[in-house]
């Protein structure tokens, strides 16, 4: 059977940081994947989450399985994350699912609305994170897209994305960004997400938004207003939350699926569909990096260092997006790059080519995606200069 079998290629992502981790040079530098690292050009572990897993090593009683959905507790405080102030609205529509990572929060919810009849068509921005598409397919989609990024403006381009959304059939599954558009660092403002969910509640599609950056764009309240929309607009909803970057829990996988309906009685039918799909994938989720975020989450002191050490990390980036703006400038390069500093997030789609992505790798081992797509989280003041000259030299060719 396996005689025969050809080859995948490498994941557009993580395949990328294979090769990073398997190229000799010294100088190699990686902005592919989406990773914080701080000053050092580390990622290490937050103080809160130390904290939270001296906790758990001491006071851990059992490794029993937890419910299908992971702990009710783990759910109510993201809930609350997400939802907090607009309790009103939210009451008794919600429930919350601990997923493994936010890439298994878009998995489960996409088979999902699957199970329950959703028409054949997701529908993903123009250009979006490229796993969206895997994930999606996967789940028996077919994929359609909407325009969302012009790249001369280097905007969202607000018209041609309304124009395109009125006219997606009612039951199709619309993925959106809630914060920290990925790739591009260009996100609608709050009116442009209100008129986005008033949209949704005309067309009747169901919107799914990827909450992977949350505390990376304004702030962990600031970057809610998608959430808070789409809540308002009395609309049916769903919503994939990660911790990998804000919590920096990458390796513990851990993430949520937040489905928003109309009623109570809905949420516990649909509740009830979900953990089905749930127990046919993984059964129940690991234990331990939900625990450690339930912990941050309902605990106000290690809250509070959460939400220092997000800042720390939020600001260190629009440093280096400022830096790289300036290296480039004294570079003397045509290409005016000021609109990184206006992007939000980890990137920022530097409008460099495949081809030149490529150049810069072979000849200068600077890694990043193929879409142009930099992680400006992975630029240190060890690195900026190197990564500046390349991409001069590279826009000079
Ligand atoms: C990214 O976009 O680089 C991250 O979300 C990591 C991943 O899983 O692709």
């Amino acid at each position: 059977m396996f005689d025969n079998v050809q080859s995948a290629p490498p994941d557009p992502i993580l395949g990328l940081t294979d090769a990073w981790r398997a190229d000799p040079n010294p100088g190699k530098v990686n902005l592919g994947v989406g990773i914080y690292q701080d000053a050092n050009g580390l990622s290490p572990v937050l103080a809160c989450v130390k904290a939270a897993e001296a906790a758990i090593l001491s006071e851990e009683r059992t490794k029993n399985y937890l419910p299908i959905s992971g702990d009710p507790e783990f759910g109510r405080s993201v809930e609350r994350l997400l939802f907090k102030g607009w309790e009103s609205e939210a009451d008794n529509r919600i429930f919350t699912a601990h997923t493994p990572g936010g890439t298994g929060a878009l998995r489960v919810g996409a088979e999902l609305i699957r199970d329950l009849g959703a028409n054949g068509s997701a529908w993903v921005s123009t250009p979006t994170w490229a796993n969206h598409k895997g994930v999606l397919a996967a789940a028996g989609f077919s994929l359609r897209d909407y325009p969302y990024f012009d790249p001369l403006t280097r905007r969202v381009d607000a018209t041609a994305l309304l124009d395109t959304l009125k006219a997606v059939p009612a039951n199709e599954l619309v993925v959106l960004h809630a914060a920290c558009h990925n790739p591009s660092g260009a996100d609608p403002d709050p009116d442009l997400w209100g008129a986005i969910a008033r949209v949704a509640s005309q067309a009747g599609w169901i919107p799914f938004l990827d909450n992977a950056y949350l505390g990376f764009g304004q702030g962990l309240d600031a970057d809610r207003s998608a959430l808070g929309s789409f809540l308002r607009a009395g609309v049916d909803f769903l919503v994939a939350t990660s911790f990998s970057k804000n919590l920096g829990l990458y390796r513990e996988r851990v993430g949520a699926l937040t489905v928003v309906s109309g009623n109570a009685r809905a949420r516990d039918a649909v509740f009830s569909r979900a953990k089905k799909v749930i127990r046919v994938i993984y059964s129940n989720p690991p234990s331990h990096g939900g625990e450690i975020a339930r912990r941050i989450l309902s605990d106000a002191v290690l809250g509070d260092l959460w939400r220092r050490e997000l800042q720390t990390m939020r600001e260190r980036i629009q440093t280096m997006r400022t830096a790289w703006v300036q290296g480039m400038n004294e570079r003397k390069v045509s290409t005016d790059f000021s609109f990184v500093t206006r992007q939000i997030g980890m990137f920022s789609l530097s409008g460099l080519t495949g081809e030149q992505v490529a150049w810069l790798k072979a000849a200068k081992s600077l890694y990043m995606t193929s879409d142009g797509r930099m992680n400006i989280a992975g630029l240190t003041l060890a690195n900026l200069g190197a990564v500046c000259d390349a991409i001069a030299e590279c826009l000079r060719r």
